[in-house]
């Protein structure tokens, strides 16, 4: 029997492939410290999630991952919030019940004179249509994860490579302006 506060590893938590809209929820907003460990989770993101707010706070931040995401967009992600630099990307979230969510979320750097003492995210919601073109993408990165022999950081280019090009083909010089341009 499960004790109540286990949190399945990402490849076994249970997908329903359900989406939730955010309907009328504007910035599902969470921080963490410099580990990624939920420091406060706004009211409508845990309404979202379906958990309460008391059980995504002092959990690690992939409680909310879902098995769809790549792992090079994280790396990507904490390469550029480590850096001091805010970071802007389209996330597919898992909820409580295995349904999911889309959104666009920025991640920033919380600084307490002058060093940094955690991270912020707010999250807004993408235009629906774009959706699929998402989903595909995504799919295609984690195609180009799984072809890379190597176990290092190195795993990671074939689908940085893939999210680039998929960048410039739509005008872009860089994700965060792709993804800004892409808000409902
Ligand atoms: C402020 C902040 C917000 C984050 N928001 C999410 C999120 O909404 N969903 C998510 O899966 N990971 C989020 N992450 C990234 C997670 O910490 C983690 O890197 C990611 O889920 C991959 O985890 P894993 O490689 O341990 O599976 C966030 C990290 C930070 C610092």
């Amino acid at each position: 029997m499960l004790s109540m506060g286990y949190i399945p590893p990402i490849n076994i938590r249970q997908v329903t492939n359900q989406v939730v809209g955010l309907g009328t929820h504007r910035a599902l907003q969470s921080k963490t410290d410099l580990n990624g460990i939920i420091t406060h989770a706004s009211r409508s993101l845990a309404d979202i999630s379906g958990f309460a707010a008391d059980e995504l706070i002092g959990q690690p931040h992939n409680i909310l991952r879902h098995p769809d995401m790549p792992d090079s967009v994280y790396y990507l992600m904490w390469q550029h919030i480590q850096a001091g630099e805010e970071f802007f990307g389209m996330v597919k979230n898992r909820c409580k019940n295995g349904d999911h969510y889309w959104v666009m979320t920025r991640v920033a750097v919380m600084q307490e004179n002058g060093k940094p003492i955690g991270y912020s995210s707010a999250r807004f919601t993408p235009h629906a249509d774009l959706i699929p073109t998402w989903e595909d993408l995504f799919a295609r990165m984690r195609t180009a994860e799984q072809s890379s022999s190597f176990t290092d950081h190195r795993r990671f280019k074939p689908a940085h490579d893939v999210l680039c090009k998929f960048v410039q083909r739509k005008g872009f010089n860089n994700l965060g302006q792709l993804v800004l341009s892409q808000r409902s």
